[in-house]
């Protein structure tokens, strides 16, 4: 996840000064706010994990059954002994298509955190021998510094899931500019986008039937009162997704049923009835509107792959002026 600061790196027991720090910021604002990042505790990421199968939530396994023939095509252009270098790489599931059909002599996950990648690292030794795994600990909104041992290797960078879309435009120059430079002139990067669709479809990947997501929002008011000192009330804020029309993206909320005063590492927050808390975007873009973009931060569309239902693409960039 974006720009952790090694948040997730920590165990999940008792007072942490860092998430107490970034969440007291966002809640003494006029609008009440908390990063998306702290979504991914330990319970937080078995949440997630739960929402990737629902029914209502269509991205990940959209773009799974689109990886195969992306794979299948970018290995004809890349050529062998190239570097595939992931950005917030929890696992190697989404990587692995394009290990299978590439001929790739090294794969760089970069995460936050650390105890995944030391599994990653150790599972891929078993099923990959003789790749290079090099993992990066590192928050990727921050500049990377590839490992040296990769050395001058053609790079393939691949950031999947369109967690992308937690970024603001701003943001998301930002970033691709960053990418730009870590991986080099001759680099490509491949990244999951989540499109613009009918709010039907929308609203429910992000309240579906069954509660995991507004569980998954709630989470954070659990993990601030064990990690932040804080005593909130979780049944009195209620899950919501909402769709912004003018900025082209879900937003999640916790909205306070009542007025009510939450402690938090000392200091009272007021919430007045039905004041929310911001606690994450989820920007769904046009591929048009992307390459836009892109383009700003220097980067060309060199193809795209969409399923047949128009959901999610996965898009090809090169540098534009390679
Ligand atoms: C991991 C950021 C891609 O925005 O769809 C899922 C997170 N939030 N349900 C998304 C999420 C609520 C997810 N990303």
């Amino acid at each position: 996840m974006p720009d952790d600061g090694g948040l997730r790196t920590k165990p999940d027991t008792g007072f942490d000064p860092e998430v107490a720090e970034v969440a007291l910021a966002g809640l003494r604002a006029t609008v009440k706010t908390l990063p998306a990042r702290l979504f991914y505790d330990e319970a937080g990421c078995r949440l997630f994990d739960a929402i990737t199968g629902l029914a209502e939530y269509y991205p990940t396994r959209t773009e799974m059954a689109l990886l195969p023939t992306v794979a299948a095509d970018i290995s004809e252009v890349l050529p062998a002994g190239a570097a595939l270098v992931e950005y917030g790489a929890s696992d190697e599931a989404k990587a692995s298509f394009l290990l299978d059909a590439g001929e790739f002599a090294a794969y760089v996950p970069i995460d936050v955190a650390r105890p995944a990648l030391d599994r990653l690292r150790v599972r891929m030794e078993v099923t990959w021998p003789g790749l290079l795994v090099a993992p990066v600990v590192a928050d990727f909104l921050q500049p990377i510094v590839l490992p040296a041992c990769i050395g001058e290797r053609e790079r393939l960078g691949f950031f999947p899931g369109s967690t992308i879309g937690n970024l603001d435009p701003a943001q998301v120059e930002r970033f691709l500019g960053e990418v730009r430079i870590t991986l080099g002139r001759q680099a490509r990067f491949l990244v999951g986008v989540d499109l613009r669709k009918s709010r039907d479809v929308l609203l429910p990947a992000y309240d579906d039937a069954a509660g995991v997501t507004a569980a998954f929002n709630r989470n954070l008011l659990v993990r601030l009162n064990r990690e932040a000192d804080a005593d909130f009330i979780v049944g009195n804020f209620r899950h919501e997704a909402r769709w912004n029309d003018a900025e082209g993206r879900i937003e999640m909320h916790l909205v306070s049923t009542r007025a009510q005063d939450v402690r938090l590492a000392g200091d009272i927050i007021r919430f007045g009835p039905g004041e929310s808390i911001h606690t994450e975007n989820s920007y769904k873009f046009t591929i048009a509107g992307f390459s836009t973009l892109a383009a700003i931060a220097g980067w060309g569309l060199a193809r795209s792959w969409t399923d047949p239902a128009g959901l999610f693409s996965v898009v090809l960039l090169e540098q534009a002026s390679g």
